[in-house]
C-alpha cells in the first residue's frame, strides 16, 4: 500500500507538471484527488491493514495529498498567467475606434412650445403667474361671471372633488386670483401657463391638457391693445407675415369677446388641409375683461379696463409641428419625442 501511495505521488507530480492546459490540469485533479480518484481508491484498502500501520499510512496519504495539491496550485497559477499573456498578445485593441456616444434626452414638444410662448410674452413685459390645479368653484366659475346655474358650465364637463372644489377646467381662475392679490396695484400684466382638466378624450382632446392665460389690466387699455399684442405674438410664433382675424364670440368673463384666427402658415391663406381650405386657423379666445370680473376681484371697472386671452398649448404644438393625434404627446414614445 505504501508503495502504491508513493507511486501515485511520483506519477501524479510528473503528470501535473507536464499539463499543457487548464482543462488538462482539471482532468488530472479529478484523476488523482477527486472523490473517486486514485488516492481515494487506494485508501479504501486501509481496512485490510494492521491496526498499528493505519495511522502511519494515513499520515503518508495526507502528506501526499498536500504535496499533490501544492503541485496543482502552482501549475494552475502558471497556466492562468500564461493564458492571460497569450490573450494580451493576440487581442488587438483599436484605440482609434470612436467611443459609443451617450444618448442625450431632449425637451418635450410641449415644453418647447411653452418656453417659446413664455419667451414671447415676457419679452412684451408680461410676468409669469400660476395658480392651483385643484381649484375652488368660486375662482373657476363664480369670479369669472359664471354663476351656479350658468349654461357655460355645461360646456366644460368637469371633475368635481366636492360641490365646491374641482380640477380647474381652464387657466382663467388665475386671472381672479392675481387681481385679488394685486389690487389696487397697476398694471396687472401676467400670463399663466398650466394644466387644466376636462372630461374629454379623443384624437384632439385629452382629459388633461395645457393652457396659457393672458391678462392685462391698466388705465386706458383698449381693444386695440389686445389686437396689437396678439398680432405681435402670432407673428413671433408663426412667422412675420401672418395676419390675424377676430370673430365675434361669447365668453361670460369678457365683453366683447372674440375668437382669434391666424392666417394659415402652411399655405399662406390659399387654403389647404391644415386650415381646412379656409385660409384661417383658430388659435385662441379673448376679449375685454368683463366689468363684473374686475369688480369681483377688487378693481373699479369705471377706472380701469383690461383684456384677456386663453390658448391651448397642445393645439399650438400640433399646428406648429404638424402632429395629427394629440395622444402622441402623452404616450412618452421616445421614437416620437426625439423628433423635436
Ligand atoms: N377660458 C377659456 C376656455 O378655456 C379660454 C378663454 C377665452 C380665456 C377668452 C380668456 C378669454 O381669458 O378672454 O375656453
Amino acid at each position: 500500500m505504501r508503495e502504491e501511495l508513493l507511486k501515485i505521488q511520483e506519477q501524479g507530480s510528473v503528470e501535473l507538471n507536464n499539463a499543457q492546459s487548464l482543462e488538462e490540469l482539471n482532468q488530472l485533479r479529478i484523476k488523482y484527488l477527486g472523490k473517486k480518484g486514485l488516492l481515494t481508491q487506494v485508501l479504501r484498502g486501509m481496512g485490510s491493514l494492521e491496526a498499528s500501520e493505519r495511522p502511519i499510512v494515513g499520515q503518508l496519504a495526507n502528506e501526499i495529498r498536500d504535496s499533490l495539491e501544492q503541485c496543482l496550485a502552482a501549475k494552475n497559477k502558471y497556466l492562468q498567467e500564461k493564458a492571460l499573456l497569450l490573450r494580451l498578445e493576440e487581442e488587438v485593441i483599436d484605440v482609434t475606434l470612436p467611443g459609443r456616444p451617450i444618448k442625450f434626452g431632449n425637451k418635450h414638444p410641449l415644453t418647447l412650445i411653452l418656453e417659446e410662448i413664455k419667451g414671447i410674452f415676457t419679452g412684451m413685459g408680461f410676468t409669469v403667474a400660476d395658480g392651483p390645479e385643484v381649484e375652488l368653484d368660486y375662482y373657476n366659475f363664480e369670479a369669472l361671471n359664471i354663476p351656479k346655474d350658468h349654461p357655460a358650465r355645461d360646456m366644460q364637463d368637469s371633475f368635481y372633488i366636492t360641490d365646491e372644489i374641482l380640477l380647474r377646467t381652464h387657466t382663467s381662475p388665475v386671472q381672479a386670483r392675481v387681481m385679488q392679490a394685486m389690487t389696487p396695484e397697476l398694471p396687472v400684466k401676467i400670463i399663466a401657463p398650466g394644466k387644466v382638466f376636462r372630461r374629454d378624450d379623443d384624437a384632439t382632446h385629452s382629459p388633461m391638457f395645457h393652457q396659457v392665460e393672458g391678462l392685462l389690466v391698466d388705465n386706458k387699455i383698449t381693444f386695440a391693445d389686445l389686437k396689437g399684442t396678439l398680432l405681435s405674438f402670432v407673428r413671433q410664433m408663426f412667422g412675420s407675415d401672418r395676419q390675424i382675424r377676430l370673430r365675434p364670440s361669447y365668453f361670460p368673463f369678457t365683453e366683447p369677446s372674440a375668437e382669434v384666427d391666424v392666417s394659415c402658415f402652411n399655405c399662406g391663406g390659399q387654403g389647404c388641409r391644415v386650415c381646412k381650405d379656409t385660409g384661417w386657423i383658430e388659435i385662441l379666445g379673448s376679449g375685454m375683461v368683463h366689468p363684473n370680473v374686475l369688480q369681483m376681484s377688487g378693481y373699479n371697472p369705471e377706472q380701469v379696463t383690461g383684456f384677456a386671452f386663453g390658448m391651448g398649448v397642445e393645439r399650438i404644438a400640433m399646428l406648429k409641428y404638424g402632429i395629427d393625434d394629440l395622444r402622441l404627446l402623452f404616450e412618452n414614445d421616445v421614437r416620437f419625442l426625439s423628433q423635436f
